[in-house]
Parts: structure tokens; C-alpha cells; sequence
């Protein structure tokens, strides 16, 4: 992995836009899909705000553009203001000429009896695809990337996922309470990210400091499931000063 460090998140956001845009006109050219990961969460909103700006002015097409996102709330109603669903339409699909039946989000209301068998099939289609070509994440206080929370295996696929007490604090703000916030979430695997074929990890501020430094410095360890991210060779951590603060 290497780290590429930015005085502001604004400016290192309009960079990784531009670096998906280039993939999604070349992958056009080829008369390809481009498969995207993408990440929910404060991290990459001015990478979305980027790119719909590039579409409302720059005539950027997602006409071949093919998505999976990387988790859901479980359970969680679509329409919900706090869903993940909800959050991707309000902050990129909305805006864009992506075709609807591209847009693969978890559903965070199928059945019990149906949630093993509905992640194996996520997991399916975006093998289907031939893999992700490009995933971007954020990272959580403790090191989850997606809602792989520590202790996930390094092979891991799709699947739910129990949430650390220290992610439901971080969302509690956002649910009017800790309370209010789900216990579980449907994730992509790391073994599903690492198939990415490329990866960019954004890190904004001073509270992502101290598990950025542990993530590019520490030993890799399924305590921080984000260190897994250094075996993978073709990966970039984008960072401002803030979260770079603490790195030797
Ligand atoms: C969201 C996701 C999470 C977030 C992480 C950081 O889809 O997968 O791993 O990226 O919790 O969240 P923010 O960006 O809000 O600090």
C-alpha cells in the first residue's frame, strides 16, 4: 500500500472522482461495464458530489457503470432517512444516469430465513461481473472496512455482521440515539474487497488518526481488519493532514 496525503479532503476528493471517472471512460470505450464499490458514510460525499458535478457539466455518463455497495443496516427499511439505500440515491444515484437495475445494494429487509442465502447471492453477482474493477471505503474507529468489525476472517464473503459497540456510538448521532441504532449489518467480506482489483481508502480528521497509524504501521491482524489492506498491491490510502498526524 502506499499513502498519498492531502492538505484538505476537498481537494484529494475532486482526485479520486477523477480517477473513477477516467476507469468508467475507459471501461465505456471498451464497451465494458465498470464495476464499482462504493461506501456510504461522511468519507466520500465530496467524491459524489465530485462526480455528479462531472455528469451535470461534463456530460460524465454512468450509463455503463454497474454498483455494489458495501453494506446495510440490518434490519433496515429502504425508505428509511437512516438507510444506506436512502443515502446512496440522496447522494450519487439521484443525480446520475446510472440505470436502476445496475444499482445493487444488501437489503437490509429480507427475511431471516433468507439473509445467508440472499449474501451468497451478492456475493455471486458480483462474481458474475468478473469482480469489483474499483472499490472505495472509509474506515471505522475500529478498523472495520465495509462493517467487517475486528475479528472478521481475511477470506470472508459477504455475510451479517454483529456491530461493535463502538460503531453504534459512532452512528448514534445520526439515529436520535444509540438505542435507535441497528445490532447488525449485512457486509461485503474482506475477502470480497480484496478481490477488488484496485482500492482507495479515504481517512478525513483527527478522530481517524490513531487507527490509521495502526492500520498502515501495525502488524496485520484480524484486530484491525483494515490492515489486511496491506497485503493487497494495488491499493491507496488518501488521507488529510489531520488523519495523517499520527504516521512515523
Ligand atoms: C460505510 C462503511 C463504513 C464507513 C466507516 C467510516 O459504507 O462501509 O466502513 O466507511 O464507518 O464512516 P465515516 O466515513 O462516516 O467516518
Amino acid at each position: 500500500i502506499h499513502n498519498v496525503i492531502f492538505e484538505s479532503s476537498q481537494e484529494a476528493s475532486i482526485l479520486v472522482a477523477r480517477e473513477i471517472a477516467n476507469l468508467i471512460q475507459r471501461k465505456n470505450e471498451l464497451n465494458e461495464p465498470c464495476v464499482l464499490g462504493l461506501a456510504t458514510g461522511s468519507s466520500p460525499i465530496k467524491v459524489y458530489e465530485e462526480l455528479v458535478r462531472m455528469h451535470k457539466e461534463e456530460g460524465l455518463s454512468f450509463a455503463n457503470v454497474v454498483t455494489f455497495n458495501l453494506d446495510e443496516y440490518y434490519p433496515m427499511d429502504k425508505n428509511d432517512m437512516q438507510s444506506y439505500y436512502h443515502f446512496m440515491h440522496e447522494h450519487l444515484f439521484h443525480h446520475v444516469d446510472i440505470p436502476s437495475e445496475n444499482i445493487n445494494i444488501p437489503d437490509g429487509q429480507v427475511s431471516a430465513e433468507e439473509l445467508q442465502q440472499y449474501c451468497i447471492d451478492y456475493e455471486m453477482k458480483i462474481i458474475s461481473y468478473g469482480g469489483l474493477d474499483f472499490q472505495l471505503l472509509g474506515i471505522g474507529r475500529t478498523g472495520h472496512i465495509g462493517f467487517n468489525e475486528p475479528g472478521s476472517h481475511v477470506n470472508s464473503g459477504t455475510r451479517s455482521i454483529t456491530l461493535d459497540h463502538i460503531t453504534r456510538v459512532d452512528a448514534a448521532s445520526s439515529f436520535l440515539g444509540i438505542d435507535n441504532v441497528p445490532r447488525k449489518a449485512i457486509t461485503m467480506g474482506i475477502g470480497t474487497v480484496r478481490n477488488a482489483k484496485r482500492i482507495v481508502l479515504l481517512g478525513w480528521g483527527i478522530s481517524k488518526a490513531g487507527i490509521i497509524k495502526k492500520t498502515i504501521e501495525g502488524k496485520v491482524s484480524s484486530q484491525v481488519p483494515a490492515t489486511y489492506l496491506q497485503e493487497h498491491d494495488n491499493t491507496t490510502f488518501v488521507l488529510d493532514t489531520e488523519a495523517s498526524s499520527e504516521l512515523t
